[in-house]
Parts: structure tokens; C-alpha cells; sequence
């Protein structure tokens, strides 16, 4: 559990560094993050490194006792490299070359490019790869950030029929793939066929499905050529690279197979403000931020390498957001410990001090832009002296596995149909539903192994594989899916059997037709003991499996079969609570009710909770926490922003395994 700071060393002068250095120390830091944009300071020009401040630079930080989390700096190619070589820039969707002047001005399928970032990592990593004090590599910051995952550049076109013709192997099975012979899309050759772009109306879904692959898939090829070079010339130091929260257009879970740790950027108030939720829900969470957002993306990248931190923790208002409010006070701390109670090895606040000029300078950092420290670093502190006595744990297994996977995300994203919530509104809902039952949850992906869990919900996963639907049979958990699962094949095409697909023997079920509604448009569903709602989705189904629920109409709205459920519409906040707390019951999972602010956070014995509202929580009020007194932070009663810890007294039943990402 280590603390750090994202420092710009190139922004100040030098004779500011030592004492930033042991400000950072004195605060509790631990680790220090440098580099990411500095290209125009290491190599000014073509082929002329400047060491010299750098290395000075590193030594200052090593000197103190910092561990340096280095980055190589390829999101930010200087003037002279675009000048020099003006086919590294992106291109947008109307064939125009995105300019120099901002950042991320690249393009992941420039084969210029791709020479020139193996050229400074390698440059990068010889010089520092065997330094004592370089305890983390980072590679290039937040891919696909800005629109950057999209580029239409001659070079993205050609190597986009490339990865086609890899993949189908004929055209005829493109053809037959993407369905084209609807409104006469037939191609005769791979050379004929275009990302989809500036179309007049919808491009067809299928090609849009295999771009958004083959972009992500671009990403992470750029991404392991530089982790190449860093193991070679920096081996045994491990990899990371800083993902973004909410992001869906890249597989993290695919690059994540070639980093050691998986890392993000944590936002909560500005992509609360960005985000989906109603104005009343933004006012209320104004200072504070969702609090299932940090947790969920957590969760997230927990489950896409063997360890994962926050590379970027927001401390105080952002400057891009619709409006940027500043965390309440002890915000800042509950964010950090929720970050160590979901298991990651690190939480690094960005930045260091505010910078007095240019795009960023209305962006808060520890520091004000005269080095005054701001009142969080009170609360950096404090959390840095809880940690210190804090007993090391490793993140265990949850009871709850929720099933994630891009290319599915990519399909709802492509054709929603009526859904408004967005790709990850299924999932995020089931998620809130869990964590208001006071449960754990962990992401698992389709390759994932799923011994060992009570429950596998699977919130509208629209693509599922035979292998996929065969593996959680086995699994021995309960397997709760929504509609839309299995709606699709990995084409993109309406699955054959018709949905659920893989499921629809499984379950007996055939999913006959759809229709998707406003969202305060209710679908009312009976249980013999329950009263349930929908909203947007709900499909009609025919069933010779059991019936556990019915629409208004007297029709199957619920089924099941074995271990596997499938629910024919997608459940509200409210009653997805109802029917987990019931399957939660039937497995013998302890559940409580935490309310709309509190949450708690489990790893085995140990419970975190974090109190997210205006409100004091008393958790003994909702029998929750320990009666012998026992804590191992905070007490009975979370003010707003508390946290409290402390070891259950009863064992829960959890698998032995540790979970994907313990620190350590
Ligand atoms: C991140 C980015 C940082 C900084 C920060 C501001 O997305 O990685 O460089 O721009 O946002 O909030």
C-alpha cells in the first residue's frame, strides 16, 4: 500500500526539486511518477538526447528515498518529429490529419510511428533500465484518450484490410460475416473495404465491431512493442500502463496480458459530472463522487493483470469537467483507503503542485502553484500513518463474479437500441444492486477460471461462446443472466439458435421478439411471493423450462434451469436488489442493506466500510461491524467521507485462492 505523486520535474526549476523531494517524503510518499510527456526535454532534437536534467532529476528523487515510476513519453511527440515525419499524425473520421498543439497527436497504426516509440523507449530504457531507484515503468499515458483509439490514416486503412484478411481469410466470409448483402455492401476484395467512416447513415454493425477490435487490437500491439523493450533492457522491473475509468474502447483486459500491473486514473467528481446520472443524483453526489464508480473500475482493473494501482488519484476539482467541485473534506482519504481495500498496490495523486501555465492551470494538485500545500495533504498524511500500522492483506476471492467483456461492450455500444445508460449501464446497475447488499464483487472475464463462486451474474453480455456458456455450467455457481445475453454471435450477427444462443437449450428458451422502452416506463413482473419492475429492455419468450416470474400478460418473464436464470427484461435498482438478496439466501451469503451511501469492501475476514453521503452511518444501526471493539480504523458511527476496518468475527466462507491482483 504505497503512496505517490505525479511530478513534472521539467516544469520547475531545478533548485526547487530537493525540497519538493523531501516535502513529498515528509508528506508520507513513497513513489514518484516522471516522464510521460517530456519527449521535447529528452530529445530536443532529432537524434540529440539531453540526458543531463533527467538524470539529475532522478537522482534528486533517488537521493530522497523516492522509487521512480518512469514513463516512457510517446504521448506527446515533439514539433520536430511531426514536421519531420507528418504521417505519424491521426486522422479523423472525415479523412482530415489531426494537429500538433495538444496531446496524443499519433496515430497506433503510423508505421513511422511505431519505429519512432521503440526508438526513445529503447533510448529510455537504456539509460535508466538498470537504475536502483526505477521501481515501476509506465507506458505512454491513458491510450486511446481524446478519440486517439480511432485513426482513418492511410496506414490504419491499409493495416486495417490487414487484420481483416487475417481474420476472415476470404472476402466471401467477410461477405457472409458482415452480412453486406443488405443495402448491397458486397466487397470483391479486401483492398475494397474501408473503416467505417462518414457513412451517410448507420454503418453496418459488423464492420463497426471488428474496427472497434482492431483499434484496441492496434493499442496493444503498439503497447507490447515498448514492453519488449523495457524487459529486455530493464529486466525484472514490472510494467504498467495508466488506463482510464469508464473507458470502453479498449480491451484492458487483453493488454493487460502483457503488463505486470494494471493501472488507472481516478476521477470520481469529474466523470460524475460528465456522467450519466440525473441532475439531482450529481447535485447530491457533488463532493464526493458515485460511490460505485471508484469501486467498480477497481474491480475492473484488479481483474485485468496480476496487480493493479491508481496511478492518477483526483485530489482536488479537475479543470475539464461540465462543472468541477472540490472534494468534501476527507474525500480524498476514503478514495485512497477504498483503493487499498479493493486490493491495489498503489495510489499516486495527480499532480504535485499546480502548474501556473498552460492547458492544465486550472487544475488543483497537493501544492498551490507557489508550493503552499493545500489541506489535502493533511489528509495524504494521515492516510500515509493509518497505512504504516495498518496489517498487510491480500485481496481475496469474492462470492460474486460479474461477467465482463469488451467485445459485447462494443456490440451494446454499436446498436443500443433503446438503452440509454450506455454500454456499461447494465453492468453498473447490477453492480450498485450487490454493493447495496453490503457483497464484494469481482469482474471475471470469459477466460477467466470461475471455481469457487456463489454467484456469476451476467448483465446483458450479448456475446457468449459455447466454450464460455460450458465453463460456467461447470462452475458450480448460480448463473443469473439478463436479456440480451447470447443475443449475438462474435460477428456481430443475431445468434442462431435464436437468443439467448448458447443459453437457449440450456434453459429451453427461445427469445421470439423484443422491444426496449423509455426508462420511467415500468415492466411490472409477479413472482408467487414477489413484485418486480423492469425498464427498458423486454424480450418474449417461449419456454419449456420452469417459470419463476411473469409479465402482466401472464407471459415468462423469468426462467430457470439447473444453475442458470434468465431474466427476460432488465431488472430496476430496487428489484435487482430483490431477487440477488434471494439467491444470495438460497447460497447462505450474508447480506446486509447498507443504504443509498454506505459501502463496505470485503477480503476475507476483513471489512472495509466507507460512508459516501452528507450523513453520519451508524453502522451498528444495520448490524454491521464488530461488537468486541475491535477496529482496525474508524468506529460505530462513519461520519460523512468516514472509513472504518476491522476483522469479522466469523469467518465468511471465502475461497482460499488470493484474487487476481493482491498487492505485494
Ligand atoms: C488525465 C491525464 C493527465 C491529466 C489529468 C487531468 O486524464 O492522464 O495527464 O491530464 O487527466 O485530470
Amino acid at each position: 500500500m504505497k503512496l505517490g505523486v505525479c511530478y513534472y520535474p521539467e516544469h520547475w526549476p531545478e533548485e526547487h526539486w530537493r525540497e519538493d523531494a523531501a516535502m513529498m517524503r515528509a508528506l508520507g510518499v513513497s513513489m514518484v511518477r516522471i516522464g510521460e510527456f517530456a519527449w521535447s526535454r529528452i530529445e530536443p532534437a532529432p537524434g540529440r538526447f539531453d540526458w543531463g536534467w533527467l538524470d539529475r532529476a532522478v537522482a534528486v528523487l533517488a537521493e530522497a528515498g523516492l522509487g521512480i515510476v518512469l514513463s516512457t513519453p510517446t504521448a506527446t511527440p515533439p514539433k520536430w518529429l511531426v514536421d519531420l515525419r507528418p504521417d505519424i499524425l491521426p486522422f479523423d473520421q472525415h479523412g482530415h490529419p489531426r494537429r500538433f498543439g495538444s496531446r496524443r497527436h499519433y496515430c497506433f497504426s503510423s508505421r513511422a510511428y511505431r519505429a519512432e516509440s521503440r526508438r526513445v523507449t529503447e533510448a529510455v530504457a537504456r539509460r535508466y533500465g538498470e537504475h536502483p531507484a526505477v521501481i515501476l515503468w509506465q507506458t505512454d499515458n491513458e491510450y486511446g484518450h481524446h478519440g486517439s483509439d480511432e485513426s482513418f490514416s492511410p496506414d490504419a486503412v491499409s493495416a486495417f484490410r490487414d487484420w481483416l484478411a487475417a481474420r476472415y481469410r476470404s472476402v466471401a466470409a467477410l461477405n457472409d460475416a458482415w452480412g453486406t448483402v443488405f443495402w448491397s455492401q458486397e466487397y470483391a476484395s479486401f483492398a475494397e473495404v474501408d473503416p467505417p467512416q462518414a457513412t451517410v447513415t448507420e454503418a453496418n454493425p459488423s464492420h463497426r465491431l471488428d474496427w472497434r477490435r482492431f483499434c484496441s487490437d492496434q493499442m496493444c500491439a503498439f503497447n507490447r512493442d515498448q514492453v519488449d523493450i523495457l524487459r529486455k533492457f530493464s529486466p525484472g522491473r514490472p510494467v504498467t500502463h495508466n488506463f482510464i475509468g469508464d473507458f470502453i474502447r479498449l480491451d484492458h483486459r487483453k493488454m493487460g496480458r502483457d503488463l505486470d500491473y494494471a493501472s488507472w486514473d481516478s476521477y470520481p467528481i469529474g466523470l460524475l459530472s460528465e456522467g450519466i446520472a440525473s441532475e439531482g443524483e450529481k447535485i447530491r453526489r457533488l463532493r464526493y463522487g458515485d460511490p460505485d464508480f471508484a469501486a467498480f473500475n477497481h474491480d475492473v482493473f484488479r481483474a485485468c493483470a496480476p496487480k493493479w494501482g491508481v496511478m492518477e488519484q483526483q485530489p482536488g476539482p479537475v479543470n475539464w469537467a461540465n462543472c468541477n467541485a472540490a472534494p468534501a473534506a476527507g474525500v480524498v482519504r476514503l478514495w485512497t483507503w477504498e483503493a487499498f481495500a479493493h486490493g491495489a498496490g498503489f495510489v499516486s495523486y495527480f499532480r504535485w503542485r499546480q502548474v501556473p501555465f498552460a492547458q492544465e492551470q486550472m487544475h488543483a494538485a497537493l501544492l498551490a502553484t507557489d508550493r503552499t500545500p493545500q489541506p489535502v495533504c493533511d489528509e495524504i498524511r494521515r492516510v500515509a500513518e493509518e497505512v504504516a500500522a495498518f496489517p498487510d492483506f491480500e485481496k481475496v476471492r469474492s462470492r460474486i463474479g460479474l461477467l465482463m467483456d469488451y467485445p459485447s461492450l462494443w456490440q451494446l455500444e454499436i446498436q443500443p437500441h433503446g438503452n440509454k445508460d450506455g454500454p456499461l449501464g447494465p453492468a453498473r446497475i447490477c453492480y450498485r444492486a450487490c454493493r447495496m447488499l453490503g457483497q464484494s464483487v469481482d469482474m471475471v472475464f470469459p477466460d477467466d477460471d470461475f471455481d469457487g463462486y456463489d454467484l456469476i451474474l451476467v448483465p446483458a453480455v450479448t456475446i457468449l461462446t459455447d466454450a464460455l456458456v460450458g465453463k460456467l455450467a461447470r462452475s458450480g455457481a448460480v448463473i443469473l443472466a439478463t436479456a440480451l445475453s447470447g443475443a449475438r454471435e462474435e460477428t456481430g450477427r443475431t445468434s442462431a439458435p435464436l437468443p439467448p444462443g448458447p443459453l437457449a437449450a440450456l434453459l429451453g428458451t427461445r427469445v421470439l421478439s423484443f422491444e426496449s422502452l423509455p426508462k420511467d416506463v415500468p415492466v411490472v413482473v409477479k413472482t408467487p411471493d414477489l413484485s418486480l419492475a423492469g425498464h427498458v429492455w423486454r424480450e418474449r419468450i417461449e419456454t419449456s423450462a420452469e417459470p419463476w416470474g411473469w409479465f402482466e400478460d401472464g407471459s415468462p418473464a423469468q426462467v430457470k434451469s439447473g444453475n442458470f436464470r434468465y431474466l427476460a427484461y432488465w431488472p430496476d435498482e430496487t428489484s435487482w436488489q430483490i431477487i440477488l438478496q434471494q439467491l444470495l439466501d438460497e447460497r447462505g451469503v450474508p447480506h446486509w442493506h447498507t443504504g443509498p451511501d454506505l459501502r463496505l469492501v470485503h477480503s476475507g475476514e476483513l471489512v472495509f466500510a466507507f460512508n459516501y453521503g452528507p450523513d453520519t452511518e451508524d453502522l451498528g444501526a444495520r448490524a454491521i461491524g464488530p461488537s468486541d471493539q475491535k477496529w482496525l480504523l474508524g468506529g460505530p458511527c462513519l461520519p460523512p467521507a468516514g472509513v472504518a476496518a476491522w476483522k469479522a468475527e466469523r469467518p465468511r466462507k471465502q475461497a482460499d485462492t488470493p484474487g487476481p491482483g493482491s498487492p505485494g
